[in-house]
């Protein structure tokens, strides 16, 4: 039976050529500040701008994402899973949906990628994804966003939804995220990893700057449940009861552990609603291009990029209070 990734990569080559002619022609609104372009980035139409304070690139607004941002109007039983990119969204989100569906199968969800059970508010591409729109999925609605806390719909404050914010060593933020943008299609970064270190430093990457994103959401830890990826990874069965208890759906011993099990990196990369392989089909990743979405899942990566003196220097700067 046709899924709807195959609906969409039946329709792969068509629709990149409708995107390019999208960006080609979008001009973002006055309030966005375009940053200057960035020669590493090898795919000339996905720019960078500052909108109040954070990097996002043109590429939320082809769906319009203004307009849904405003228009979106959160519930009590929505649960959010924030976070910096590369600080292990997608580990958390996989987490949470076992605690919110009591599943405990090993493929969540029948096999349906996240990105479907668990969409990205920040770029409402329902249509061309053929999604269930975020307005109309019924409760509880599980979302994803990588919006810094004060850019979040305000109803999400006033609306009782429950928000949860994953982070991690920055520096291995920082070399996941260099790797993303190396394999994603509408990036094709070539830079060196200095180079991208520099630009994630000046806060000139997507969703930049980095410190006030992190200090934003724990700023706010008596409402946000924060949990970092190194606990995920020394202790996942305490993450699950902490979710659990949160989100006011309590497990059994038996089922935080079994969430646990599935939850490991060997099994979400097996596992294809969480290994986002599904992107090789949908043209989000040029198939060929190094690594994938699940590509170490280690702490500490950064030894193999940072000497030890830049290490300490750049987490310094990442732990200054600002
Ligand atoms: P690496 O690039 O360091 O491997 P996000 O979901 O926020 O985009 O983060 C992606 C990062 O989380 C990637 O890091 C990915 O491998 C890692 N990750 C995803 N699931 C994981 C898991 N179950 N265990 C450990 N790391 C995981």
């Amino acid at each position: 039976m046709a899924t709807k990734v195959d609906e969409v990569a039946a329709r792969w080559e068509q629709q990149q050529r409708e995107i390019a002619a999208m960006l080609d022609q979008l001009k973002p609104p006055d309030d966005w500040k375009l940053l200057p372009a960035d020669p590493n980035y090898k795919y000339p139409l996905v720019r960078y701008y500052r909108y109040r304070g954070t990097v996002l690139s043109n590429f939320p607004l082809l769906w319009g994402f203004l307009e849904s941002w405003k228009r979106f109007q959160a519930r009590p039983k929505d649960v959010i899973v924030a976070s910096f990119p590369k600080s292990g969204t997608t580990w958390l989100q996989e987490l949470v949906w076992r605690v919110v569906h009591g599943e405990t199968s090993v493929n969540s969800g029948g096999g349906a990628t996240l990105e479907y059970r668990f969409p990205l508010l920040d770029e409402p591409y329902a249509d061309i994804m053929k999604m269930t729109p975020i307005h109309d999925m019924e409760d509880p609605r599980l979302i994803k966003t990588h919006l810094p806390y004060d850019l979040l719909p305000p109803s999400v404050h006033t609306g009782n939804a429950k928000v949860l914010y994953v982070s991690r060593d920055p520096r291995d933020v920082c070399v996941s995220y260099y790797h993303f943008f190396r394999m994603i299609n509408y990036a094709e970064y070539r830079g060196t990893f200095q180079e991208f270190r520099d630009s994630f430093v000046r806060g000139e990457v997507m969703y930049a700057p980095y410190r006030e994103h992190v200090q934003g959401y724990l700023r706010h830890a008596d409402t946000v449940l924060c949990v970092t990826y190194e606990q995920l990874h020394a202790d996942r069965a305490a993450v699950v009861r902490r979710v659990a208890a949160f989100l006011e759906r309590p497990v059994t011993d038996a089922e935080a552990e079994s969430i646990a099990r599935h939850t490991s990196f060997e099994a979400m990369k097996e596992n294809p609603g969480t290994n986002y392989r599904h992107w090789e089909k949908t043209g989000m990743v040029n198939v060929g291009s190094e690594g994938t979405f699940m590509r170490k899942g280690q702490v500490g990566d950064w030894k193999n990029y940072f000497t030890e003196e830049e290490g300490a220097a750049f987490l310094k700067w990442a732990k200054q209070p600002v």
